[in-house]
């Protein structure tokens, strides 16, 4: 079931292809990606850019990138998610999971997508995906589609849902910062908007609208859709590997059995403990590579790496010591703009015997 359709198999580590409307050489080999990272300047198609928007964190460069990944750590890093996050990550985790089990099927990419984005969300934006029509999300799936497709903006073409996907969320979120600006009184919990209305009131120099819009725009997918595919990989390795899936059941099962009330809420020492599911977290599913740095190893590195492992572990953890799971079909894996799944990976969640 663990099939790699990678572009490396058909055409080689180091390859030539125009897919983006532009000249580019594409290169999967990390001799070739460590010297890269070193002699050039980075670069994004002008294509991707019209998709992330000009004014990313990704192409910002110097004091005000420091600026605004610090920003971002202030919200991901491991202090606000030891204080704040593992709760909810544990409260969503457990409610997902309980919601899943009476259904026969549950296609777990989209399933664990929206789970996180019911965090993230609420975090970045206060946006309530259960109270909301909780559709917001499936406008990056158009986005996805269309991130490495031939950049012809025509009604039909990949590209163009693409760009109707971002416009939307685009006009989602103006909107929002719209009638934050508008009102008067403080809100009583304050999200990551509110965190950059402030920045933009103090008028910090690399603070813009389109920057903060940008900003969240590109916040809002990458952390759901990441993470959601690796914890689609995970399981798809655990399903095919027992052995492993067993090891990592004893790990959890013995934090749990280890605390006084069987319910309490997972500690981040506790976390901190789960020395194999960070282990099979951290790496691609099927094992470890020297070459392979998932959250980045050359010039940039992932603002959201602590968060996502955590999230990781977190539904793992709540998955094994109360679930088992029956494959019903998928798990084809593609890489893509990321990990995809064109079959999804289909699973029918069961109380553990
Ligand atoms: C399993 C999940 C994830 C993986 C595998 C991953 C991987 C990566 C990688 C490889 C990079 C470096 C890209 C480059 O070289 O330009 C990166 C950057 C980034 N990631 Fe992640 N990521 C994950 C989750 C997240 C999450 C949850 C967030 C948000 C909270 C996030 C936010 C970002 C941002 C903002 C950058 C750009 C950093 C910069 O330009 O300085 N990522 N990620």
């Amino acid at each position: 079931m663990l099939t790699l359709n990678c572009a490396c198999f058909s055409y080689g580590l180091v390859f030539r292809t125009n897919i983006v409307g532009e000249d580019l050489i594409v290169s999967l080999d990390p001799e070739v990606n460590n010297f890269v990272g070193e002699a050039f300047r980075m670069w994004y198609p002008d294509s991707i850019m019209r998709i992330i928007g000009a004014d990313s964190i990704i192409t910002t460069l110097g004091s005000s990138h420091k600026y605004i990944k610090n920003m971002v750590f202030r919200l991901f890093g491991p202090e606000n998610l030891r204080r704040d996050m593992i709760k909810d990550m544990q409260k969503t985790a457990e409610a997902s999971l309980l919601s899943w089990l009476h259904h026969p099927s549950i296609e777990l990419k989209e399933a664990a997508s929206s789970m996180i984005f019911s965090i993230t969300a609420k975090k970045l934006i206060g946006y309530d995906s259960v109270t909301s029509d909780g559709k917001m999300w499936k406008q990056y799936d158009d986005i996805i589609q269309g991130l490495l497709s031939f950049p012809l903006c025509i009604p039909g073409t990949l590209f163009y849902k693409c760009m109707q996907g971002r416009k939307n969320v685009m006009k989602m979120l103006k909107e929002m910062m719209d009638e934050r600006k508008k009102a008067t009184g403080r809100q009583e919990s304050i999200d990551f908007f509110d965190v950059l209305l402030e920045e933009l009131k103090e008028e910090k120099h690399a603070m813009s609208e389109n920057v903060a819009l940008d900003l969240i725009f590109l916040l809002l997918f990458v952390s759901f859709e990441t993470t959601a595919s690796r914890i689609t990989a995970i399981l798809c390795f655990l399903s095919d590997n027992p052995k492993a899936l067993q090891e990592l059941t004893e790990e959890h099962d013995y934090i749990q059995k280890k605390r006084p009330d069987l319910n309490s809420e997972i500690t981040w020492e506790e976390y901190k403990s789960m020395k194999f599911t960070s282990h099979d977290t951290a790496e691609p599913a099927g094992g470890a590579s020297k070459d392979f740095m998932a959250f980045g190893g050359g010039r940039r590195l992932c603002v959201g790496a602590d968060f996502a492992k955590l999230q990781m572990a977190i539904f793992l953890h709540c998955l094994v010591t109360k679930y088992r799971w029956k494959v019903i079909k998928g798990g084809k894996m593609v890489l893509g703009p990321g990990l995809q799944f064109p079959e999804g990976f289909h699973i029918q969640l069961l109380p553990k015997g």
